[in-house]
């Protein structure tokens, strides 16, 4: 059962017809019960697909349906949606319950019962004793889980999250995600959260939708798009690959400088791109055979791993190593080869 579906959807803002898409025709599902995450940079396309979710906005063409129900005349309040804005905009006269209850009341629910249900919601999101107190009188993530308790309070059949965790620090953006996750899965809720960050959404989701430019350039697990990247735009987004220029040989095998890789689907004879993850390489001895020879250029220690520059015939190449214990120095020779995991042929000229 799908929890949101979107066929073919188009959306162009106003009423010049010549006007360009915003979002040029998009199809996906989230099931009933996951988190999907949509993802891209500036202008892909990824609030307003989370409107028109909302009913915010209607689609140009295509079709939206919720729960297999067509929803794409609907407006918002037919679709049994809540929506968490990435400025958390809460009402800064009432106070913390008075928030939470907010849409409950609005929904004609008794004063009481409505109190009783926003404290509930709170407790959920970790936030007791504070009822009483005003937006202003609360931290940035003290805010950020009101804001989330107001969302929670209406029961939505779908949530939808849009950069909720941009205003907030490092260390809380890490404990916000993790509990907006646990959340979701203790409450089986149906989510789209909207961010441009990628270890965010590796971290929350069960679907990544990679936009850009107003259609999907990939979706799939956070496995799938870190590591089967399909196109040089995925393997760049999802993380720091570094993109070579190879060799596709008429045996199958794909020709990177000196090393040889077995691409893991069929690729045409010519010409392709290679996207290495800085963590794919392997730092051999310096009299290895069958790598691509380097010597070191740069190195910085960064507590658990090391990040090196090697030059080689390849170019400049960034690795990343976890091994701590034999330190190389700048100036030393070495012999790179490639793992099997966060090495993706990709098609280009
Ligand atoms: N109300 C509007 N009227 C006209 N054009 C709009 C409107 N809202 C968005 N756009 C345009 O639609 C495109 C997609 O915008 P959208 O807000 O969906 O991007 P986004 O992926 O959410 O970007 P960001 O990461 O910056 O929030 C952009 O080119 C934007 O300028
Ligand atoms: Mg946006």
């Amino acid at each position: 059962m799908n929890g949101i579906e979107f066929r073919n959807v188009t959306k162009r803002y106003g009423a010049d017809k010549n006007a360009p898409l915003a979002v040029k025709g998009i199809s996906f599902e989230v099931p009933v019960g996951t988190l999907t995450t949509i993802l891209g940079p500036s202008g892909c396309g990824k609030t307003t697909t989370l409107r028109m979710i909302a009913g915010l906005e209607s689609p140009t063409s295509g079709s939206i349906l919720m729960g297999g129900r067509d929803v794409t005349t609907l407006g918002p309040a037919e679709r049994n949606v809540s929506m968490m804005f990435q400025s958390y905009a809460l009402f800064p006269h009432m106070n913390v319950i008075e928030n939470v209850a907010y849409g409950l009341r609005m929904s004609g629910v008794k004063k009481d019962e409505a109190a009783a249900r926003a404290r509930e919601a709170l407790r959920g999101v970790g936030l007791v004793g504070f009822d009483e107190r005003l937006p202003s009188e609360l931290s940035g993530g003290q805010q950020q889980r009101v804001a989330l308790a107001r969302a929670l309070v209406l029961e939505p059949a779908v949530l939808l999250f849009d950069e909720p965790l941009s205003n907030l620090d490092a260390r809380l953006r890490r404990e916000m995600r993790e509990e907006i996750r646990a959340l979701q899965q203790r409450l089986k809720l149906t989510v789209a959260y909207v961010t441009h960050d990628q270890s965010e959404a590796l971290a929350v989701s069960d679907q990544i939708i990679v936009m850009d430019h107003g259609v999907i350039a990939q979706r799939g697990t956070p496995e799938q798009l870190y590591g089967r990247p399909e196109s040089e735009f995925v393997a760049g987004f999802m993380g720091e690959a570094m993109v070579f220029p190879a060799v596709a040989e008429a045996d199958g095998s794909v020709a990177l400088g000196p090393l040889r890789l077995q691409p893991r689907y069929a690729v045409a004879p010519g010409t392709v791109k290679v996207a290495v993850r800085p963590e794919a390489w392997r730092i051999g001895a310096a009299d290895a055979t069958g790598g691509l020879p380097a010597t070191l250029r740069k190195s910085a220690y960064l507590g658990s791993f090391y990040e090196y520059g090697f030059d080689t015939t390849l170019g400049q190449v960034f690795v990343v190593s976890t091994d701590l214990s034999s330190p190389l120095a700048a100036g030393a020779q070495a012999t790179l080869s490639l793992g099997a995991h966060g090495v993706s042929v990709v098609p280009g000229a």
